[in-house]
């Protein structure tokens, strides 16, 4: 049965570790998975990633960010995740619309009657059947994506982590406030703990929704 799970948290929650083991589980489980992330996903949306994420993109006004997060999603939505759903695929997608409510509503202070009319224009009627929240504290999370970068060598896509701690913070109890409004939906996971413990955490709140799922 189609399903549409999203994948959110700070920078450093590990959850694109996470994405990854969920789909291989889930393939060994016999499911048809399509693994996909935002902002990218299909060959427009990733050139818009590289404007959104390049540090020397500083200049950016947080309009122009809001609308270039918006148009990805329309590409990715219309090209990649209409598809896989009407083929009745699970579709596991590393961010979604929530990250454009915690990272420019709450980080950078846009309207979410406005964020919200602009993800619906974006997504259409695709909203997630399902969110897994990675939450742990900022400093872990960022210490980790920094951590990363200079092992990767790689600043192409740095300019959020560049932000102040203050920014992450927000963000941070963004999400903790979006899935405190939609507990139906959210499932928080406790990002602070080793690969393997959250790993078995994401299997068995995804397979127990799922399993709920094929009930109703
Ligand atoms: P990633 O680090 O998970 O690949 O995400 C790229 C960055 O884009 C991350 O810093 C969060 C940010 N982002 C937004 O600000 N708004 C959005 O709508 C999305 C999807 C991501």
């Amino acid at each position: 049965m189609a399903s549409f799970i999203t994948f959110e948290g700070i920078e450093g929650s590990g959850k694109s570790t996470q994405i990854q083991r969920l789909g291989k589980t889930l393939e060994s489980l016999g499911h048809q998975v399509l693994l996909t992330r935002e902002p990218g996903g299909c060959a427009i949306a990733d050139q818009i990633r590289g404007i959104l994420l390049h540090p020397e993109n500083a200049a950016m006004v947080p309009r122009a960010e809001l609308l270039l997060y918006a148009a990805a999603r329309a590409q990715h939505v219309e090209e990649i995740v209409k598809p896989a759903l009407t083929a009745g695929k699970i579709v596991l997608c590393d961010r979604f619309t929530d990250a454009t409510l915690a990272y420019q509503g709450f980080g950078r202070g846009l309207d979410a009657a406005l964020i919200k009319q602009l993800n619906r224009l974006a997504a259409g009627n695709h909203s997630p059947d399902l969110t897994l929240l990675f939450d742990l504290p900022v400093e872990i999370g960022l210490g980790r994506a920094l951590q990363r970068e200079a092992e990767q060598q790689d600043v192409s896509e740095g300019r959020f982590e560049r932000e102040t701690l203050e920014f992450h913070q927000r963000i941070r109890a963004g999400y903790q406030q979006l899935a405190a409004a939609d507990p139906q939906r959210f499932r928080i996971i406790n990002a602070a703990q080793t690969v393997a413990q959250i790993a078995d955490r994401v299997k068995q709140v995804t397979c127990d929704y799922l399993h709920e799922r094929v009930k109703k």
